[in-house]
């Protein structure tokens, strides 16, 4: 896909030494028009839009707070970044948590926050909704190939993603709609999510990669 002149939407970018803050950078390094930095934690988050912007002049950069768990923040942040920019082409559904004791919410914020991502890009980018059609990328990981007994939760959630997202890549209303939809598999990045107590996980080993 040719990036020039693009607009891109992404979840979990508020953390500037997170993966979704890197994927706005090299998204605005290829000469993106626009992207939208969404998070639920704000301070961060506009910081994060201040630095990009100071980076890339001549694109626009806007923060739109947004929890990725809930419904309703997400469909409002959808329709926030659709008015200002009067377009979307690229949906990168990145947030993510690791948090085994708070399994529930791991999974909403993974993988419900990810089918969310992609069902409301099909909505705003879809030639049948009135797009022209776009790219959905999701943040899945090796833990969503290979087992991670010690993270079972935080993997299973990766698994689905990799799963979810090879039928929506198949599904002929994605097709008819021109939206592609591929999930990353980074293997370990020295990023914050990292920084859990690894004490919370009896026996905890690094993955073997
Ligand atoms: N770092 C790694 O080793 C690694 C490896 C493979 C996959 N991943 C995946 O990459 C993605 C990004 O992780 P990261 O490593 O950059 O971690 P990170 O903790 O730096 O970034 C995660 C971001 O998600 C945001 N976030 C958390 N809950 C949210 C919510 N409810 N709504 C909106 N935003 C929310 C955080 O504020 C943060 O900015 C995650 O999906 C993670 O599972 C990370």
């Amino acid at each position: 896909m040719d990036i020039e002149g693009k607009v891109a939407l992404i979840t979990g970018a508020g953390q500037v030494e997170g993966i979704g803050y890197a994927i706005a950078q090299e998204l605005l390094r290829k000469n993106a028009k626009g992207v939208a930095i969404l998070d639920i934690h704000d301070g961060m988050g506009q910081d994060a839009k201040n630095e990009l912007q100071k980076q890339f002049r001549k694109a626009v950069v806007i923060y739109v707070h947004c929890d990725v768990s809930s419904k309703s923040s997400l469909e409002e942040a959808f329709e926030k970044v659709k008015t200002h920019f009067g377009r979307l082409d690229i949906v990168c559904n990145n947030a993510g948590i690791l948090n085994e004791d708070n399994w529930e919410l791991t999974l909403n914020i993974n993988l419900m926050g990810t089918i969310r991502g992609t069902y409301l890009a099909l909505e705003h980018m879809g030639v049948n909704y009135g797009g022209s059609g776009g790219v959905v990328i999701n943040t899945a990981s090796t833990a969503g190939v290979m087992t991670t007994s010690l993270l079972s939760v935080y993997g299973a959630t990766k698994h689905a993603i990799v799963a979810f997202t090879r039928n929506v890549a198949d599904n002929n209303k994605f097709k008819k709609n021109k939206v592609r939809v591929s999930a990353i598999c980074p293997a370990k990045v020295d990023t914050p999510i990292q920084d859990f107590d690894r004490t919370m996980i009896p026996d905890f080993e690094e993955f073997k990669y």
